[in-house]
């Protein structure tokens, strides 16, 4: 009775006629936003907070997880021709996004977040108009840079290049996630960054699937909820965001 429960929800015994694809989930992520995600330098494996929530949720719901580096922008079309099954990658969820996606709940009280250097003479948000500011393409931290009155935006393609570009002095400024700034803050004092977290930009990450994977979502948010419910978020959690 156990075996025949826990083949069915793997979708796929060993005498199934279903593809094997059922039984993995292919994660898309853009690895450069640590502590999200991100390519550990000694084990050249995919690490961070999303990477071991994904890893968990696929234990939980049955099916192995293979990891897939995408550029940001890449991933919401990625997840709509199926290259990809989810988009773990800090996304932020957002009306714009949930019009082409499903997301999963919540995971992540996130804001933004506005990094200067020390000397950069930036006391308030007024201070910015008409700068340079770094931030990376089709993220919520470019589209607040290019509100911001006179801006000149430079964006990149991954996240740890906009906050180089502003130690490089190539901008007076860099929009990015408060965690991914006060992370760095935290491992590079000697880099004397100041950061101001961004006033009324609350927002939540999700994990992110195609319109037509309800199933998916289901089964994704039931495995939050059961990690929520017995510990092992938390202990996630604090692994990662209490540096
Ligand atoms: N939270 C922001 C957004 O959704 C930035 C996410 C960037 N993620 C990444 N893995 N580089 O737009």
């Amino acid at each position: 009775m156990a075996v025949m429960a826990a083949s069915l929800i793997g979708g796929c015994g060993s005498n199934s006629t279903s593809a094997p694809s059922k039984n993995k989930i292919v994660v898309g992520t853009n690895a450069t936003f640590v502590p999200f995600e991100f390519k550990d330098d000694k084990t050249q494996d995919y690490a961070g907070f999303d990477i071991e929530l994904i890893r968990a949720i696929g234990k939980r719901i049955n099916k192995d997880v293979e990891v897939k580096n995408v550029s940001f922008d890449a991933l919401i079309p990625a997840l709509n021709t199926h290259d990809i099954d989810v988009a773990a990658s800090g996304m932020t969820i957002t009306k714009a996004r949930s019009e082409k996606v499903l997301f999963s709940s919540p995971y992540y009280e996130n804001a933004l977040a506005i990094v200067y250097k020390d000397n950069g003479n930036i006391h308030s948000l007024d201070d910015l108009k008409n700068k340079k500011i770094a931030a990376q393409m089709g993220t919520t931290g470019s589209d607040l840079a290019n509100k911001i009155e006179g801006t000149t935006v430079k964006v990149f393609d991954h996240s740890n290049e906009a906050l180089l570009e502003l130690l490089n002095g190539g901008v007076d400024a860099t929009v990015i996630d408060l965690p991914v700034a006060q992370y760095y803050s935290t491992k590079h004092p000697d880099a004397k960054i100041q950061i101001l977290a961004y006033p009324n930009t609350k927002e939540y990450l999700g994990l992110a699937m195609n319109k037509d994977n309800k199933a998916l979502q289901e089964q994704i948010n039931k495995a939050i909820a059961d990690m929520k419910a017995d510990g092992e978020f938390n202990t996630l959690y604090k692994k990662w965001f209490n540096v």
